[in-house]
């Protein structure tokens, strides 16, 4: 999704915004520009593509000046061309933006019969022209001309504003989209999120909704919906300065996918007590044992953690479980049981319609919890409590680490509330918490399938138009898992469906030509989906089965390949089954040359809906 740096400082800003914006790729843009004060003028270099193409542009026409802002566009209004990368600008005013402005299209019409003139197909452009609308019509103080643009502005936006008459100042606004405020030594910084800051400076202030904010090189002033003048607290952000590498991996998503017995370690080592070997929950705000219902809200792979976890809860923990697509349900108006639970996942915490369905379970007198992989982040920030996940920064716009430990927090919270509600036993708890020790290394083995997943995925998967994965049970939010992998990184059209679902639908699919993916632990479901596996051989297809030995050993005079991944409980399956669903995909992906970390039209952080 888009992302904004701003700089108002004593010395040349162009170098450090290309430094913050390189910092923001991860997000997903098609365009990237800038804009400087400089001597009197604005100047502006914006280019299509990506931040190289706008690094030439700036060395073919350098731009001096020691406050700016620049900008990493996703498009939403307009192609992704130079016309419409941001900053927009007119002589007077350079405005950069993400979110989306809903009233755009009257505030246009408006402009328009007074006379402007407009150079791109975006919502934004129409800020700038307010702003100059406003000084048109008598209000000489830019700033206050400013304030009278935001104003009419309806949906939701994070705004960075360069004001030529200004050039002391530097405006930041905050409604719906998140934007930080950065704290140097005689300098302020501007950024959609910290970790585009952090090579500048660890202390951070949130903008909430409604802010706007003057920013000067010795600090801001932030005013709230009201006008009245507002304190927000500074905070040390706990991201590093140094540029996340690649750690010898040719992409972000490799070095993520082979980080994730570590980080699945990290994250069951701040909830597992290795001596009373337990689950310790940190303290939240509701009881465990009474909760009445759980509610299990998220957007697309985070959405496919939560189904896991509501087949968990309901297993082991005896709960009642509804589990929603954050879009469908931000505007369902869902009735809901009075004190229950509403779990919220999110790796960014930063997603829109995550974010909107949790304001409105807070409306409803429901617990909000979140379960999110960026501590700083909104849904962090406003839910009740927050049970962290701690994957790392994730780069790679396909989410692979995140996945895997949301789920790994979830079966811990499975546990604890099973616990606390008496659905498990002693000996059951320390067999489910024993197999969730046994991940880290049953991972690391996993991961040891690697080549062969790359050769199965480069004779079979790239040349496939289309794709079916099939699972049970656990297994079968996994299967829609590998089918969204492999169709956002690798662009062939696949399936997930529930192996029971095959019979009524998608087996007219089925001929050599289509790859079937079977995801099939040995859980109680196993010879169940063994009979699928034989119904897709029957028809001509082409099965690809990941099993432990004892079901490798059922299947594979009837698959094209099995792999046999290492026995395990089945609780912890949908964790070590989600790797080599993801290595597949990765492989295919690397095969057909797509932009593995950067896939076409996708974004990182969703921030509008
Ligand atoms: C797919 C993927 C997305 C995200 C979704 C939610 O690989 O990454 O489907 O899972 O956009 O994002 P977060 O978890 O940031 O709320």
């Amino acid at each position: 999704m888009c992302g904004i740096v701003g700089i108002i400082g004593a010395s040349p800003v162009a170098p450090r915004l290309i430094e913050g914006l390189k910092r923001l790729e991860y997000r997903g843009y098609d365009s990237a520009g800038l804009a400087t004060l400089d001597g009197g003028t604005i100047q502006r270099r914006r280019a299509k593509g990506k931040i190289a193409a706008l690094e030439e542009r700036l060395r073919e026409e350098p731009i001096q000046g020691t406050t700016g802002i620049g900008h990493t566009r996703w498009a939403t209004h307009g192609m992704p061309n130079e016309a419409n990368a941001h900053p927009h600008a007119n002589e007077n005013v350079a405005v950069v933006h993400n979110g989306i402005i809903e009233n755009f299209h009257e505030l246009r019409e408006d402009l328009l019969a007074k006379g402007h003139v407009f150079t791109s197909d975006t919502d934004t452009e129409v800020v700038v022209h307010l702003i100059s609308q406003e000084i048109a019509e008598g209000t000489n103080d830019p700033i206050e001309a400013t304030r009278r643009a935001l104003g009419r502005l309806e949906g939701a936006f994070a705004l960075g504003i360069l004001l030529l008459d200004r050039p002391d100042v530097l405006i930041a606004a905050r409604q719906g989209s998140p934007l930080a405020l950065g704290h140097g030594d005689g300098e302020m910084f501007l950024g959609s999120d910290a970790l585009a800051l952090a090579p500048m400076t660890q202390r951070i202030t949130y903008l909430e909704d409604g802010d706007w904010a003057v920013l000067t090189k010795e600090g801001a002033t932030i005013r709230d919906l009201s006008g009245q003048t507002v304190s927000r607290p500074e905070q040390l952000s706990s991201l590093s300065g140094a540029m996340i590498g690649k750690g010898g991996h040719r992409h972000f998503m490799a070095k993520e996918i082979f980080e994730q017995p570590q980080v699945i370690g990290d994250t069951l080592s701040a909830m597992f007590n290795p001596t009373a070997r337990t689950i310790t929950l940190p303290d939240l705000p509701f009881d465990p044992a009474t909760v009445p219902r759980i509610t299990m809200i998220a957007c697309g792979t985070a959405s496919l953690a939560g189904m896991v976890g509501k087949y968990w809860l309901e297993r082991h923990a005896g709960i009642p479980v509804d589990w929603d697509l954050a879009s469908e349900f931000r505007y369902r108006e869902p009735v809901m049981t009075e004190g229950g639970l509403a779990v919220f996942i999110s790796q960014s915490g930063e997603t829109a319609d995550t974010l909107a369905a949790l304001r409105y379970c807070k409306q409803q007198g429901q617990y909000c919890l979140g379960i999110v992989n960026a501590p700083e982040s909104t849904i962090a920030r406003e839910a009740h409590a927050v049970l962290p996940t701690l994957a790392g920064p994730e780069i790679g716009v396909a989410s692979t680490k995140a996945f895997t430990t949301q789920l790994v927090v979830l079966a811990c919270l499975t546990i604890a509330l099973g616990k606390a509600r008496g659905a498990l036993d002693h000996e059951t708890e320390a067999r489910l918490s024993g197999a969730l020790t046994e991940v880290p290394s049953r991972a690391a083995e996993v991961l040891n399938h690697d080549e062969r997943i790359r050769a199965i995925a480069e004779e079979t998967f790239v040349p496939a138009r289309d794709v079916l994965y099939l699972g049970r049970g656990t297994s079968y939010p996994l299967a829609l898992e590998g089918a969204l992998k492999l169709k956002e990184i690798s662009y062939i059209h696949a399936e997930g469906y529930a192996a029971g679902e095959m019979k009524h639908g998608p087996i007219a699919l089925i001929d050599e030509h289509v790859p079937v993916v079977v995801i099939a632990p040995s859980d109680d479901l196993f010879e169940k989906t063994a009979s699928n596996v034989q119904e897709v051989v029957a028809r001509g297809g082409k099965a690809v089965v990941f099993a432990d030995d004892a079901g490798v050993g059922r299947l594979k005079d009837l698959a094209l390949e099995t792999i046999a991944l290492p026995a395990v409980d089945p609780f912890v399956a949908p964790i070590l089954y989600a790797i080599p669903v993801q290595l597949l995909a990765y492989h295919t992906a690397v095969a057909k040359g797509t932009d593995v970390d950067q896939p076409r039209n996708l974004a990182k952080a969703v921030t509008v809906e």
